[in-house]
């Protein structure tokens, strides 16, 4: 099967369970608004992709840690629109949770995408509890404080801001737990995989700062220009357009030699490849050509 559709079919059954039962019909219909249609799926993309490069021993594991991951990242989009956040109106070319529905649900949908993910992984724990509670704490390290999102997230009420802490906790996290937990999930030690994480979740955030910049709200689905908007600091303020290109490039770069030694290795390095090419798209690399930049 697919990685793709490894992950929709896992992510399918996981909100089927959190719809069951006598539940409240509008919340029930915002948790799978909020996860459906999908963004890129980069995180549990990236998590699987690892779980086979290390032999995916345990393939249900890997489904319900691919499941978590991604529900945690849909939750913190959910808050991240809320008005007491980015008030942003439209996410993934649709209207946001809070827009769609309204603010109590949308503060709900997060908190239960949130618990599902913890529960996803309690209940695929089966013959290897030890792996659970490894890729539950993985999991809760990268969400919360003082490593996760949440700490990324609090850092915007700071008057100073460490941006690199910043950055790290924001967006690096997840990409941490992705690489940890899909080597976890196959029975590997999760502590080798950290750096491969944070080098991709560091290009994810030039990335994503590249596309802010010089994309529009039709391509990117939800709004554009947050970063000059709200006076954050980025990669394309701190270097132009090219400087972030080819700060872009290297790190990628850096992230690909720091694979570490697995069966799957070169299949993983060319998944980080062709990642990267829809990263940065190719009018960005055009545009970084142009003169004067
Ligand atoms: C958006 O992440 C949030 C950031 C960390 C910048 P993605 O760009 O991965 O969002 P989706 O899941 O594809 O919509
Ligand atoms: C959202 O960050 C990522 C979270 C950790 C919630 P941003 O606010 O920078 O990203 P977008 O532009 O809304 O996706
Ligand atoms: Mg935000
Ligand atoms: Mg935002």
């Amino acid at each position: 099967m697919k990685i793709s559709d490894r992950i929709e079919a896992a992510m399918t059954t996981a909100i089927r369970q959190g719809q069951g039962g006598i539940a409240p019909a509008k919340l029930a219909a915002a948790l799978d608004y909020a996860v459906t249609p999908g963004g890129a799926r980069i995180r549990p993309t990236i998590l699987m992709s690892v779980a086979m490069a290390c032999g995916d021993d345990r393939p249900p594991l890997a489904d319900a840690a691919a499941v978590a991951l991604e529900v945690i990242h849909c939750a913190s989009l959910v808050h991240d629109d809320l008005p007491c956040f980015d008030d942003a109106d439209m996410r993934r070319g649709k209207p946001a949770v809070h827009r769609a529905f309204s603010e109590p649900l949308a503060v709900l949908t997060g908190d239960s995408l949130i618990v599902m993910g913890f529960q996803v992984l309690a209940a695929a724990a089966g013959h290897t509890p030890h792996r659970a509670i490894q890729l539950i704490d993985i999991l809760g390290t990268r969400t919360g404080m003082p490593f996760g999102i949440c700490a990324g997230q609090g850092w915007e009420s700071e008057s100073q801001i460490d941006l690199s802490a910043y950055h790290q906790a924001k967006t690096g996290a997840l990409f941490i737990a992705a690489t940890q937990m899909g080597a976890v999930a196959a029975g590997q030690e999760a502590e080798p995989w950290a750096e491969l994480g944070a080098r991709i979740g560091e290009a994810f955030q030039v990335a994503d700062d590249l596309r802010d910049a010089l994309c529009d709200e039709d391509v990117l689905g939800k709004p554009a220009g947050q970063d000059d908007l709200h006076g954050r600091p980025n990669a394309v303020a701190s270097f132009g357009v090219q400087g972030a290109v080819q700060r872009f490039d290297d790190i990628l770069g850096g992230a690909i030699a720091s694979i570490p030694a697995c069966p799957g290795e070169a299949a993983l390095a060319q998944m980080v490849r062709a990642y990267a090419d829809r990263l940065v798209p190719a009018g960005a690399r055009r545009r970084s050509t142009v003169p004067g930049e």
